[in-house]
Order: structure tokens, then C-alpha cells, then sequence
């Protein structure tokens, strides 16, 4: 028998589900960063550099910025660039200027930026000290960098565990599952590689809405985060329900789990980096 591209009670992936997956924890950490950076001024340029949806683009629109100010937002995945330029149709006066470009490979000037912003993008870089030394590169003198990573993403447990059970402890770990923390250590490593100096590091905390319906996040998650090295197998298909029973029944035993309104959520935890160049 062969083996399933994926398993008939996989949700179909789309940015709307994405969406629901991450809730809005990248865009709290974004307005929490701005209130650790020096004002923006009418002359201010920024990179949103792997914008993605946009969540440092829109804390900084959400922040009233002064006029003149001008925002770079860059990313290599065309579906966040097209969602970029579609949000940018339903806020025309936004100073926003939309362009496909590798983080590891910047091809800015030198001396380019007053702000430079990576959220959440070191963790899937091939080259992180590569990117780091482009932030440096393009950044004005006294232009801010900003670099963040999650410290802590305890929903990740209930998915490993989940993986442990319906595949046995000997199968690698789903890549989406291996490899997404990006933390303190990790960030000094590349920034000092890269020649940063005086680097500050803060802590930012932000809860993820799981929803009220703990199993649809689970069954979301599993799609999007679950794929075993090689792709889906008929196993996986066939164990589909308690993979997401093991995520539903840990979920809520996690220490840094809550229930507000009836509402499921969990805590997550960044580690930033600021520094002026
Ligand atoms: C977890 S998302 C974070 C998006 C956004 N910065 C935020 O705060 O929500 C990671 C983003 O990095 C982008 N990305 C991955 N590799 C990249 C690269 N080499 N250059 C630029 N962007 C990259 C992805 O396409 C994705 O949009």
C-alpha cells in the first residue's frame, strides 16, 4: 500500500489555519520590543526583515509613528510577501515597501537603517551568522538591531510526546518539531560571530490562545507541525486520534497552561537581543 501525502484527517493548509496555530504571540512581542528602542523619528528607515504577516510592520503602524518615517519589509516566502501586499491595499498611506530578499543575504547598502527588526526568523536560517552580519552591515552608526527567538515554547512537549507515542522513541523528530526554539545562547553565538558588540538581552512573555476547542489547535498543530522526516505514512493516518488525544490529555497538565474565559492558553517566553552599532 502506499503511503498517504498526508493523512486523510489532515486539514487542508492554509493561512487562515497558520494564523489560528500562532495566534497573536509574535505581534504582542513586537509592541513589547518598541517600548524597549529609542523613539522613531520623521527620519527614521526600518527593516521588517522574514516579516512574514507582518506583526513587526503592524506594531509599528500601531505605534502612531511619526510621518516620514519609512518601513522595508522583506521575506522569501511569496505567500507572506502576497499577504503583505494585500494588507498594504487595505492601508495605502502605510510607508511600507514590499520586497522578496533573503535574510542571509541582504542586498542593502551599507549603512542603510535606523531600526533593524528579525522576529522570530533565526531559529529556520541556514546561515545565522551570515544574517547577523548583514543586520550589522546595513544598520546606520547608532542604529538599533534587534534579534528574537522563543526561549520557551512548552505546547512543543505535548507534540513531541505525541510523536514518541504513535512512532516509538527510535524515529527522528518531526523537522517542524526539532528545530524552532531559538534561544539566548544561540543569538549570542551568531552576534558575536558576526562582530555585534554590547549586545543587551531582555525576556518578553506572551500567552498563545489555544481556542476553546483544545483538540481543533491539536489537530491544526499536528497537520502543520506533525510531518515525520520523509513525509506522512499510513501509520500516521492510522494513529491520527491518539496523537491527538496525548496533545489534548497534556495540554492543560503543562505548568504554564490556563484556562481564562474558557479559553485555553499557554505561555511562551522570547529571548531579545537589542544593540546600536
Ligand atoms: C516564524 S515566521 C516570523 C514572521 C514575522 N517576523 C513575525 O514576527 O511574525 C518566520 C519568517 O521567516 C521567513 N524566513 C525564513 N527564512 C528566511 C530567509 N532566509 N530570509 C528571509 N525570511 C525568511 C519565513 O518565510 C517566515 O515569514
Amino acid at each position: 500500500m502506499t503511503a498517504p501525502s498526508k493523512p486523510k484527517q489532515a486539514l487542508d493548509l492554509e493561512g487562515a489555519l497558520l494564523q489560528e496555530l500562532q495566534g497573536d504571540v509574535s505581534d504582542s512581542i513586537a509592541q513589547q520590543l518598541l517600548e524597549e528602542l529609542p523613539p522613531f523619528t520623521a527620519t527614521s528607515v526600518v527593516l521588517d526583515n522574514g516579516c512574514g504577516p507582518g506583526a513587526v510592520t503592524m506594531a509599528i503602524m500601531g505605534s502612531n509613528p511619526p510621518t516620514g518615517l519609512k518601513i522595508h519589509a522583506t521575506d522569501v516566502n511569496p505567500m507572506f510577501l502576497a499577504q503583505r501586499k494585500a494588507s498594504l491595499t487595505d492601508n495605502p498611506s502605510w510607508p511600507v515597501k514590499v520586497e522578496t530578499m533573503d535574510a542571509c543575504n541582504l542586498t542593502f547598502a551599507d549603512n542603510t537603517f535606523d531600526f533593524s527588526f528579525t522576529n522570530f526568523v533565526f531559529a529556520g536560517l541556514f546561515d545565522d551568522v551570515g544574517a547577523a552580519s548583514h543586520i550589522l552591515r546595513t544598520l546606520k552608526p547608532g542604529g538599533t538591531g534587534v534579534i528574537t527567538g522563543w526561549a520557551e515554547m512548552p505546547w512543543q512537549i505535548a507534540l513531541k510526546n505525541a510523536h514518541y507515542k504513535t512512532r516509538g522513541t527510535e524515529e527522528p523528530m518531526a523537522p517542524f518539531l526539532s528545530k524552532s526554539c531559538y534561544q539566548k545562547e544561540e543569538i549570542e553565538r551568531a552576534t558575536r560571530a558576526a562582530g555585534w558588540k554590547d549586545v543587551k538581552y531582555v525576556q518578553k512573555e506572551a500567552y498563545l490562545n489555544l481556542g476553546t476547542d483544545l483538540r481543533r489547535w491539536a489537530s491544526i498543530a499536528w497537520t502543520f507541525l506533525g510531518t515525520p522526516v520523509g513525509g506522512w505514512q499510513q501509520r500516521d493516518e492510522r494513529m491520527w486520534e491518539e496523537a491527538l488525544d496525548s496533545i489534548v490529555e497534556e495540554l492543560p497538565r503543562n505548568e504554564w497552561s490556563k484556562v481564562e474565559g474558557g479559553v485555553n492558553k499557554i505561555r511562551m517566553v522570547a529571548d531579545v537581543a537589542i544593540a546600536r552599532k
